[in-house]
């Protein structure tokens, strides 16, 4: 088994360049197949979930090529509608490749997606969606299918800003006859970053980012190069990594209102954070973080998946933090392994109270999901003493090398493989 060995102490300081987003990434590579010309995008992440999605679509028939620094090219085709790969299963990401195929192929079967475990994750905002569109899909427990002849354009209204249902809905109506209006639509980055690839290959898309996205359908789809932007989670859990360990980081290229929140909030407890032209950001950590409270929402208001590592700071800050989590309703897993550590931390309903300590201590945890173990790091790099971290394969679906870039920065940091 892969673990990770820290040694906590040490403070972080030094420059490291954000990771194309991985949830950027996914849902271009399933909009990638709505054209059969040459689709390249550019800076994105050589990560688990994202070889996982590129192996599934290359199973219906996409041809996939790593190019040089980062670069996927993608030349979709005549594509199966069958999803076979069970891999496909495993991530959440192949969620949008109903989106795609429905518009693409007309017919779609895929094994239902998986993903972290911090909530049920139920499709009926995609289903209404897609029913809404003229399509019949059915979640059917293990699969899901969808067969539709010709996609009308809707009016469609999300009773939740569902990020995924938002990707999924654009992608299904971008080829629909006359307008489709997403109503109560998801604000976040991620969601603006596919309106503009999708613009980028002659799609007409206005609104992204606000509640409202108008979508005109279009014929034809053609290929295109696209840059993605970098991960505003990979630098959020750095920003908090430098704050947890009184460290001194700067990070390139960032997109500062992608992270704004976590700016202010950070600021807000005693960390000096410059921006630089928008793009260049350092934060600098020398006093112990003052107690704050943060309440997870949609975008623009506080990421969930920036609250175990928030959780994660708020253990040793001073006096008693409130962290609520609305989004998920099972997102506190990381909470167990935080008290081995020494943490004081109680769970009432969907708030966390935290009371700070002034030291953790390193000991053996073990990762329940991707941001969880996240903040298991940062924990275990504030930790006194050893901290053994298990099932690293959670934090490697989402961040590139952590470990590496962790020790450019001076955190005492190993990837090993024991034989439990
Ligand atoms: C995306 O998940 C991200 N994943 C998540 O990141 C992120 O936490 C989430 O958006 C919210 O920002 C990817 O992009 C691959 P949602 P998604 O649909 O699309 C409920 C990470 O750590 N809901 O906005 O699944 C749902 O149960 C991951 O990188 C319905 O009720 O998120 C949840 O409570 C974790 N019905 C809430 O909405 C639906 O049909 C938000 O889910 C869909 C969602």
């Amino acid at each position: 088994m892969e673990i990770y060995r820290i040694e906590g102490g040490n403070r972080l300081k030094g420059e490291i360049t954000a990771q194309g987003s991985k949830n950027g990434a996914l849902p271009l590579i399933s909009a990638s197949l709505l054209t059969d010309e040459p689709v390249y995008i550019r800076n994105v992440p050589r990560l688990l979930d994202v070889e996982t999605l590129i192996e599934v679509i290359r199973g219906v028939g996409a041809k996939v090529k790593h190019l040089k620094d980062g670069t996927v090219s993608v030349e979709a085709g005549n594509l199966n509608w069958e999803i076979t790969d069970e891999r496909a299963s495993k991530i959440r990401g192949s969620i949008t490749l109903v989106g795609s195929l429905l518009s693409r192929v007309g017919k779609v079967r895929l094994p239902f997606p998986g993903g972290c475990h911090i909530g049920s994750r139920p499709v009926d905002l995609h289903i209404k969606g897609f029913k809404a569109l003229g399509a019949d899909v059915k979640a059917l427990g293990t699969l899901i299918e969808g067969k539709v002849k010709k996609m009308r354009g809707a009016k469609i209204y999300l009773d939740y800003p569902s990020v995924g249902a938002t990707e999924n809905i654009l992608l299904a109506s971008v080829f629909a006859e006359g307008e489709t209006f997403i109503e109560n639509a998801a604000q976040e980055p991620e969601v603006v970053e596919l309106a503009n690839f999708l613009n980028s290959m002659g799609g007409k898309i206005e609104g992204a980012g606000t509640k409202c996205i108008r979508v005109e359908g279009v014929k034809k789809l053609h290929g295109t190069d696209f840059t993605l932007s970098p991960d505003r989670v990979e630098i959020g859990t750095f920003m908090i990594g430098a704050a947890i360990t009184g460290g001194d980081i700067t990070i390139k290229p960032v997109i500062f209102e992608h992270i704004i929140p976590l700016v202010f909030k950070l600021r807000e407890i005693g960390v000096n954070i410059k921006v630089e032209n928008g793009k260049i950001l350092r934060v600098i950590a020398k006093k112990r973080p003052k107690k704050f409270e943060i309440r997870t929402m949609p975008f623009p208001g506080f990421p969930t998946d920036l609250q175990s590592q928030m959780l994660a700071l708020a253990t040793i800050a001073e006096g008693v933090s409130l962290i609520t989590e609305t989004v998920f309703e099972n997102r506190f897993m990381v909470v167990p392994e935080l008290r081995k550590m020494g943490a004081k931390i109680r769970v009432e309903g969907r708030t966390a109270f935290v009371e700070g300590v002034a030291q953790l201590i390193g000991t053996e945890v073990t990762a329940t999901d991707l941001r969880a173990g996240a903040a298991l790091v940062l924990a275990g790099l504030r930790a006194e003493g050893e901290t053994i971290i298990k099932k690293i394969y959670h934090i490697e679906r989402g961040y590139y090398n952590l470990h590496e870039k962790i020790r450019h920065l001076g955190g005492k940091i190993w990837k090993e493989t024991i034989n439990l």
